[in-house]
């Protein structure tokens, strides 16, 4: 399991993994346990050591080598569902909540980064959303007004965006808005927990959390963390079999980096509202960087970060196309004269409500805790999650508790919530039908393919030397069959998000274990019996 093949590569991916401590080979015990070593775990370890808590984080990867290093790091209280839908579904004083938490989040990031003097590129910048071709005027009116009544009175409507050779029409302005380099912030999150004591332990993956006084950890070694709470942020939280995975659902996302003119595009965030919608930043380029053939020369360039072209995961594997229609989108609209730079995708986890599972995992034990749901904002929903966490942890009352409370029913998002369950149950019928090859020997080297065998189905990868590696194409999780991922070489669950890599290896959950090796493939009943969604 321990470290993760790369798949594609982002922008900050360049460098050395950070590794601090190494693999966990004894029984440990603290106050808390934070398993997952990302943004929201990270966060979460830091602000508790600062309540004078003993920590330690256990992740399976290095540092950040989950989502937070595949982000594009728009640090902002934009909500991506909109003012006008979160006053909707959590009423006027939730969207208050809201705006309160997502800024109050930027700005503890900035405090943080002031204190801990964490060199990663951090910049106070505005953000701009945009209308996307055909859109009403009014929807940018109403989201300005919703806005406003969340409490953010700043926002205002402009006529353009402040971008020359690209007429936008009339956008909002979020002032105040931030980015940074997020694998540098992780770093110095790092240093800080070590000098104040806590443990890291990366390449130790856990196989089991058990609620109770104490909690333990079980590691996939067989060792144990004993503590009095324990906080799984692991992107997908693995401890929690369906509640959650009914209430949020998975989602590709795509990025490419292009060189720039330095100073042609104004630094900002933009995003427009087109469903997907497009997201758009810039990062210097680091001066002491070797690689300039990538990353280009830090005097005249900068990099322009375009995304979008989300769809669920495991539901298309057209990644070349969508590669393609981003780029249109970015040539049509800036200065870029140059082939692509970097490109990479990755996941987000999208909740029927707009705002992340912060809190209580529901059905378990009162110290086990969950941060999860990112909505495409990580990184202000990783941050509440350690504001958050820390204060239900040291027993402090926090304001925004039950807006993040992972057990809450949004009535309100019933339609989501039906339109996203109905899309998992339609993935079971890949149960019946063929496989996508009639027969390995149909599988071209360095590609996988899913092959019926008899009543289940094997994920078939042949690599570059023509050697077959099969296991079973059941995902450990509900039972779902896996699909291939050209771009990536992964095997992608299109039900609630799990991906395997090319030969079967956990990559992410909310499965807990690798595909079945081929030796051992079940019986197509045995899985039946765990499709309960
Ligand atoms: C392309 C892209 C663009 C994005 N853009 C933005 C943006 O502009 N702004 C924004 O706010 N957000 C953005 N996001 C979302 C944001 O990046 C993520 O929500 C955030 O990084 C998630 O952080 P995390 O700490 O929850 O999870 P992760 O960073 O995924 O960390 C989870 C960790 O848990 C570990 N782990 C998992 N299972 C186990 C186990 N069993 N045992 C031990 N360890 C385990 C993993 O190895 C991983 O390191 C973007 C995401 C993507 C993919
Ligand atoms: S992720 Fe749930 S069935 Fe695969």
């Amino acid at each position: 399991m321990n470290l993760k093949p790369k798949q594609t590569i982002s922008v900050w991916m360049q460098g050395d993994s950070i590794h601090v401590h190494c693999e966990l080979t004894q029984d440990v015990d603290a106050e808390v346990c934070v398993v997952g070593a990302g943004i929201a775990g990270m966060t979460s370890a830091y602000l508790l050591l600062k309540e004078g808590r003993t920590v330690i984080v256990v992740d399976d990867g290095p540092i950040g080598g989950g989502q937070t290093e595949r982000t594009t790091a728009h640090i902002t209280n934009a909500l991506d569902d909109r003012y006008t839908e979160i006053e909707r579904w959590h009423g006027s004083e939730g969207a208050r909540l809201a705006a309160e938490s997502h800024t109050a989040a930027i700005d503890r990031i900035e405090e943080i980064i002031n204190l801990e003097k964490i060199d990663c590129d951090f910049e106070r910048l505005d953000g701009y959303l945009f209308n996307s071709i055909g859109e009403s005027p009014s929807l940018l009116e109403q989201e300005l007004q919703a806005a406003r009544r969340a409490g953010l009175l700043h926002v205002e409507s402009i006529l353009h965006c402040p971008l020359t050779g690209f007429d936008t029409g009339p956008c909002l302005r979020f002032p105040n808005q931030a980015q940074f380099h997020p694998r540098k912030y992780l770093l110095g999150l790092a240093t800080a927990i070590l000098r104040m004591g806590g443990r890291i332990f990366t390449e130790t993956h856990v196989a089991k959390v058990e609620s109770g006084t104490p909690a333990r950890i079980r590691t996939e070694k067989g060792f144990t963390v004993t503590s009095e709470a324990v906080i799984v942020a692991t992107n997908s939280p693995f401890n929690d079999l369906v509640t959650i995975h009914t209430k949020q659902a998975p989602y590709s996302t795509y990025v490419l980096a292009f060189g720039v003119p330095r100073g042609q595009v104004t630094r900002a965030l933009y995003w427009d509202t087109e469903n997907p919608y497009h997201y758009v930043r810039l990062q210097a380029i680091p001066s002491d960087v070797s690689a300039s053939a990538l990353f280009g020369n830090p005097l005249t360039e900068e990099l322009l970060i375009v995304g979008g072209e989300d769809h669920k995961t495991g539901q298309a594997d057209d990644a070349e196309a969508r590669y393609d229609r981003l780029e249109t989108w970015a040539r049509a609209r800036f200065p870029v004269n140059e082939r692509r730079r970097f490109h990479w995708s990755g996941q987000v986890l999208e909740t029927i409500d707009g705002l992340a599972f912060i809190g209580h995992n529901p059905l378990d034990g009162p110290n086990v805790f969950i941060a999860t749901g990112d909505s495409g904002q990580g990184m202000t929903h990783g941050t509440i999650a350690g504001i958050l966490l820390t204060d239900l942890i040291v027993g402090r009352s926090n304001p925004w508790t039950q807006l993040y409370d992972p057990a809450r029913k949004t009535l309100l998002a019933s339609d989501r919530f039906l339109k996203e369950n109905l899309n998992v149950a339609a993935q079971y019928g890949s149960w019946v039908t063929g496989g996508d090859v009639e027969s390995a020997e149909s599988i071209a080297p360095g590609t996988g393919a899913v092959v019926r065998r008899g009543l289940t189905k094997v994920a078939a990868y042949r690599d570059e030397h023509g050697q077959l590696h099969e296991c079973s194409a059941v995902c450990p999780h509900l039972g779902c069959i896996v699909r291939w991922n050209h771009n990536e070489s992964t095997w992608d669950c299109p039900c609630h998000g799990s991906r395997f890599d090319k030969k079967g290896h956990l990559l992410c959950g909310p499965a807990n274990t690798n595909l079945i090796q081929s030796s051992g493939l079940p019986d197509a009943s045995v899985e039946f019996k765990a499709v309960s969604v």
